[in-house]
Order: structure tokens, then C-alpha cells, then sequence
């Protein structure tokens, strides 16, 4: 059989190549919703360019053989410190969130999957024991109750609770046109930039993508489509903290606070009962001016990590990126854009290759700094230029 020899090799070597790969792939609004940001990207860019400020000290000679990246989130045993951060409808493949969770099963580690997914908790959970089950304070406290029952009742190890979204809409670079379902009429007004796309359109063979959140239903039932659940979310009054100590409670599990920036709300966050939180702020698509995470990682680290388990999210694209954050007082990232990346150049075996970057990536990175084991890391390892970090919401009494 002939074998073209310039079709294109479906492994990529870095994050960025999947991204380009992506944007070659998907329609042009598909590509955009998944860049997102808000305003002016202020802080969408710095979430990235923060960590290429940090530098590293290596060792010449003495380097460990071998290298161990294992660590547990939540009482989840993770072969690597990398978890999938969860993110609303993943359309983007006909196999979505089952895809991701499978590839994150191979590659042992978490899966993260949102309220707002494509698809049913009960496949994810089928397709990764390790899944953790992520909500937003919509709907009414019952309705909220029937959600977390259903995706504990489907095996969800843990919960994710996501706070931090102000509903901003604007973005200086234009934020894509996403319909409400995708019927006719939508695919003929898509139709120009999705006729560019052929081989994303034929990847999906005759079920086009399916625009609802089947998770915010009882199980069996159809789920609202996105906006109709959005609509809930903007109806539903913002949490308080005596809120969230009533989701963990009701949740009777590991919870994962996701979004803090400041020492003052970590510390808030451990009162409330939570196993862990996300230093994070939403991949910069919520509040434009919030520093990236990495800033603030440290004071909160100090403030609280000998309490509750820190992981960050928001910027990670390569091994040394998450090398950067362990040292700085997390004990494992989360990922969001690099695994949509992966999934949209090459479904399953294209998020398995972006955990492969990560986890190789990590592995030099250790032994350059001759560290034997991710546990070691500590801020000794790295470079940090002086006011890089910011210390948000820092009480007299810490910073005394
Ligand atoms: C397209 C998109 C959708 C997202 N949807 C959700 C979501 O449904 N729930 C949530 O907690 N976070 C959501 N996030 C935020 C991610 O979980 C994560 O915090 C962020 O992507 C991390 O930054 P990174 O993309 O630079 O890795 C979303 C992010 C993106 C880019």
C-alpha cells in the first residue's frame, strides 16, 4: 500500500506543537472558545509567562538514576503530579471527557470532570476510578444534593468545588459565537469555517456535537443544554463560606476548594473542613488582573500547607513548569488547556502524549537538580528573581 511519506507523524513533542496542531484542526470558534481569557489577557498571559521568569540551579555531577514522580491527591495514588483540571463541554471530539479520563487512566493519575461535561459521570467514572466530580454553586440546594448523590453513586473519589467566575464577557480578541444546539440551523451558519475543517467534521461520522450538560440531570434524564444551565448558574445567588462548609458536608468526602489566591481565604478554606485546594484563578478567564498562580502559590504555602494539600492550576505547559510549581509548595498541578490541546489534535492518544511531555519533562528536570523524587523539591531548586511573587490577603499575624 502507498505510504505517504509527508502525512504528518501523530506525535508532537511539546504542548505548543499540539496547540498549533489544534488550531489547524478545529473550526475557528471551537479554537477560540478553548483559548477563552478574559479582557485584556492580562492575566491569561502572565498564568504562562510567570513561570519562564522562574529559573532553575542544576548540578553537574551526581544526578539520582532514577527519579520518582509518584505523589496522592485526596487519597488518590497518581503515578505522576499531574491531574486533569476539569473543563465544561469538551465537544471539541466525538469522545470528549470519556477520552481524556481513558488517557488518564493509562497514564495513571486523576481526572478532573465538570458539572458542565458532554458527557454522562457514570462513562467517566467506567473509563477512570480516579475521577473527581466537579460543581458550581448552581441551582437549589436540593437540586445540588441530587448531583453530588448521583456522582457518588457513579464512584467519584472526590469533589472539586468551583467558585471563582464572575461572569465576564468581553475579551479584547473577541469571544467566539457558540450555538445553542447544533442543529441545522447552526451548522449552516458554521458551515463556511466548518467546511474548512473537514477532517474534525468527518472525526464526529454522523453525531454531531451534543451541546448539554447530561450531569446536571437525575441519571437517565436529558440534561439542560449549556445555556439553559448557565442561566441556572447566573440565577442561582453566589456561595457563602457556611455554604461551603454545607457542600462538604453533604459531599462526606474529600473536597478541593478550586480558585484561591490569597493566604486569607486558604486559611478561610481550611476552616470550612476542605481536603485540599486549587491555587488557581480559572485559567485567567474569570477576573483580568489576577496575578498568575504561581505569584502566589508561596505565601499561601507557608500560610497553609502544612494543613490542607495544595495543588496549583493555571499556565503549566511543560515538565518544568510543574517542577517550578512543586518546588514552590504544591504537591501536584492541574492541566487545562495542554490536554485540550492534546484531545483536539489526537483525541485519547493525543492527551496521553501531552502527559508523556509533562511527565519526561518533569523527569530531566529532577535530574538536572539532581532531586530524587518530586516529594524534594523545594524553592532552594529555583531562581526567583526579586518581586516575583505576591503575597495576597496576607493577615498581620502570618506575616509577623
Ligand atoms: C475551555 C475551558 C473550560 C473550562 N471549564 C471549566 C469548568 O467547567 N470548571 C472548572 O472548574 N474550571 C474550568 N476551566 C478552568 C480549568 O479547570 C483550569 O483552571 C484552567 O484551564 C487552568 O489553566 P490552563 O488552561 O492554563 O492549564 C476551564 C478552562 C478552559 C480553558
Amino acid at each position: 500500500m502507498f505510504k505517504n511519506p509527508w502525512a504528518q507523524n501523530p506525535w508532537f513533542e511539546s504542548v505548543a506543537e499540539a496547540q498549533r496542531r489544534a488550531k489547524k484542526r478545529l473550526p475557528a470558534s471551537v479554537y477560540a472558545a478553548l483559548v477563552a481569557g478574559s479582557e485584556r489577557g492580562t492575566t491569561l498571559d502572565d498564568n504562562t509567562a510567570a513561570f519562564g521568569e522562574l529559573g532553575f540551579a542544576p548540578h553537574v555531577v551526581g544526578q539520582p538514576a532514577q527519579r520518582d514522580l509518584a505523589t496522592t491527591v485526596m487519597g488518590q495514588h497518581i503515578g505522576l503530579p499531574v491531574v486533569i483540571s476539569p473543563t465544561g463541554v469538551q465537544a471539541v471530539h466525538p469522545e470528549g471527557e470519556v477520552a481524556v479520563a481513558r488517557a488518564a487512566a493509562a497514564r495513571g493519575t486523576i481526572v478532573g470532570l465538570s458539572s458542565f461535561a458532554s458527557k454522562p459521570v457514570e462513562e467517566v467514572t467506567a473509563a477512570n476510578d480516579k475521577t473527581f466530580y466537579q460543581m458550581y454553586w448552581t441551582g437549589t440546594r436540593e437540586q445540588m444534593v441530587s448531583r453530588m448523590d448521583r456522582a457518588r453513586a457513579a464512584g467519584a473519589k472526590g469533589l472539586i468545588i468551583t467558585t471563582d467566575w464572575s461572569f465576564s464577557m468581553g475579551r479584547d480578541w473577541g469571544s467566539p459565537e457558540i450555538p445553542e444546539k447544533v442543529n441545522l440551523k447552526a451548522a449552516v451558519r458554521l458551515a463556511p469555517e466548518v467546511a474548512l475543517k473537514p477532517r474534525w467534521l468527518a472525526s464526529f461520522a454522523r453525531n454531531l456535537p451534543d451541546l448539554t450538560a447530561p450531569n446536571l440531570a437525575p441519571p437517565g434524564e436529558k440534561g439542560p443544554t449549556f445555556f439553559g444551565a448557565y442561566y441556572e448558574w447566573m440565577q442561582t445567588p453566589p456561595p457563602t463560606w457556611e455554604d461551603i462548609e454545607w457542600m462538604v458536608t453533604a459531599w462526606g468526602g474529600p473536597v478541593m476548594l478550586k480558585g484561591v489566591c490569597r493566604v486569607d481565604d486558604a486559611m478561610r478554606a481550611v476552616d470550612a473542613g476542605v481536603t485540599a485546594i486549587s491555587v488557581s484563578n480559572h485559567g485567567g478567564n474569570n477576573l483580568d488582573g489576577t496575578p498568575a498562580p504561581i505569584r502566589v502559590l508561596p505565601a499561601i504555602a507557608n500560610a497553609v500547607g502544612d494543613q490542607v494539600e495544595i495543588v496549583l492550576d493555571g499556565g503549566i505547559r511543560r515538565g518544568s513548569d510543574v517542577v517550578k510549581a512543586l518546588a514552590l509548595g504544591a504537591r501536584a498541578v492541574m492541566i487545562g488547556r495542554a490536554y485540550l490541546w492534546g484531545l483536539s489534535a489526537n483525541g485519547q492518544a493525543g492527551v496521553e502524549n501531552v502527559l508523556d511531555i509533562l511527565r519526561g519533562g518533569i523527569d530531566s528536570a529532577l535530574m538536572g537538580l539532581s532531586v530524587p523524587s518530586v516529594q524534594d523539591l523545594r524553592p532552594e531548586h529555583l531562581v526567583i528573581p526579586p518581586g516575583f511573587t505576591r503575597e495576597l490577603g496576607l493577615p498581620a499575624t502570618v506575616r509577623a
